[in-house]
């Protein structure tokens, strides 16, 4: 194998890749079956001859983007998941080929740095105090703190454990008395209940926060779910808000739901996982007021920041929260040392954990902090034109203005409609969208992630799912 030639022409055609999707050249997404597609890679056969390389690599990996879901294209508007930035991917590269489990310091200085450098840039945006880099500082005074994850589900359980050991330090030794809840808008994403069944809490034990319709926390109907805590006997681990919903997109009331449990002693978390993006631009961060009066904040970085996946955040305001919650022994790794920097692993469920800090680094180095808040804008804004051309449509129909980048919305007919009109754009591979549930209705959901959508492909979808129910209905 030559690396640099290998190398070489994996990029020459991810470069073919990237120009023939964002030309809209191929379709957004094709899916053969899997027994189709081991047999076009030939996956066995190259197993067997270890020969994936040269040619037989540049055939391989024509093959592969045959079955690939082109996130860059401008009709890809399906999920929350980042259209990367090229620059991500040259540092998920060097990831890779470094391999540096940087959560022991000296298993990577250069990744824990970036990751540090990462952390704090957050921490300052959600307005919460910087970690000294002196580890000797740490805690002597009041800091915020915070570690890169595989993902916004284990930042999200990694928040609520951090928020059950300031509740109880008793509970990760002995064990889960069963008198635990957590609140929450049954908008959440499913990671909370899942993070409340792996706790032990039960997912039957979380208590659900009113909202409106479209699924926002009223604020004034806080206080009634912490009677019922109280009513049931359960002491509140946390309450989790939205900012934003994974269905709709819309962001809850932050700084009335920071100011309800400052009041009454409840850890605040916010689920910032696609939403938070919001805080790198000027324009949209309102919605994060009195966001530094919560207690633990996660975002993900390979959603609207353009980072290849995964790479998440948590972000906790009172950095020894963090610190204790997962204090273990292992003779190998935890002992007095002397060190220049600082061990991530104290903070992580991962023991072995990527350098995921040098990938979100590139992406914002290679666009500047300008250039991201101007991503962000364009994507919300075009959001909210689309939603304006869409609602103007007398046969679609939109529950709620958007937010952010997350538009629902509904062709006149049956929950059965949509469904088919959105298999049907998934089988010619013309369009790839989303759907959702909302109040017991089907709706159509797309996602405004890629850079390279525009207003023409909003208009030409409309008249793609006009003519598809038609169809159907002859
Ligand atoms: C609001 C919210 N929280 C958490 C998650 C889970 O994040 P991940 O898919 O990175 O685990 C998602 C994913 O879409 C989300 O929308």
């Amino acid at each position: 194998m030559n690396f640099l030639d290998d190398a070489k022409s994996v990029l020459l055609q991810l470069d073919h890749y990237l120009n023939q999707t964002i030309n809209k050249q191929n379709k957004v997404i094709n899916q053969e079956s899997i027994d189709e597609i081991q047999k076009k890679l030939c996956l066995q056969d190259h197993v067997e001859k270890g020969d994936l390389t040269g040619k037989n690599l540049d055939t391989f990996l024509s093959q592969y983007f045959e079955n690939v879901t082109r996130l860059h294209h401008p009709c890809y508007l399906a999920h929350q998941v980042g259209t990367t930035h090229p620059s991500g991917a040259l540092g998920s590269l060097i990831d890779g080929f470094t391999n540096n489990p940087m959560a022991i310091y000296e298993m990577g200085p250069s990744a824990a740095a970036v990751e540090f450098f990462m952390i704090n840039l957050i921490l300052s945006k959600i307005g919460w105090n910087k970690m000294p880099s002196r580890i000797k500082e740490r805690l002597t005074f009041s800091h915020g703190s915070g570690v890169l994850t595989h993902g916004g589900s284990l930042a999200n359980l990694t928040a609520l454990l951090a928020a059950q050991n300031n509740l109880d330090k008793d509970i990760r030794e002995k064990g889960n008395p069963g008198d635990l809840t957590i609140l929450v808008p049954e908008s959440s994403h499913y990671s909370i209940a899942k993070a409340a069944g792996i706790m032990g809490i039960g997912e039957q034990n979380v208590i659900l926060l009113k909202t409106d319709k479209n699924g926002t926390v009223l604020p004034d109907r806080l206080k009634d779910a912490y009677q019922e805590a109280k009513d049931k006997n359960k002491r509140i681990v946390a309450l989790v808000a939205n900012a934003c919903s994974t269905a709709t997109g819309l962001y809850d009331p932050v700084d009335e739901i920071a100011d309800f449990c400052n009041e009454n002693g409840i850890w605040f978390h916010v689920d910032g996982a696609h939403g938070a993006c919001a805080l790198f631009t000027d324009k949209h961060k309102y919605r994060f007021k009195g966001v530094q009066k919560a207690d633990s904040l996660i975002i993900d970085a390979h959603k609207m920041l353009r980072t290849p996946n995964l790479c998440a955040a948590i972000l906790v305001k009172d950095a020894n929260t963090l610190d204790l919650v997962f204090q273990q022994k292992a003779s190998y790794l935890f002992h007095e040392k002397n060190q220049p920097g600082f061990d991530f692993i104290q903070q992580a469920i991962e023991c072995t954990k990527a350098g995921l800090g040098i990938k979100f680094y590139f992406v914002l180095a290679a666009m500047g902090e300008k250039g991201m808040a101007a991503y962000i804008e364009r994507q919300f804004d075009l959001t909210t034109e689309a939603h304006n051309y869409i609602h103007q449509q007398d046969d679609f129909e939109c529950p709620c203005r958007p937010q952010s980048n997350i538009l629902c919305f509904r062709y006149n007919g049956s929950d059965d409609l949509q469904l088919a009109i959105r298999d049907k754009l998934i089988e010619e591979g013309s369009f790839y969208i989303s759907s959702t549930n909302l109040e017991d209705k089907r709706f159509l959901r797309i996602v405004l992630m890629s850079p390279y959508t525009t207003m023409e492909e909003i208009k030409e979808l409309v008249f793609a799912i006009r003519e598809l129910a038609n169809s159907e209905g002859s």
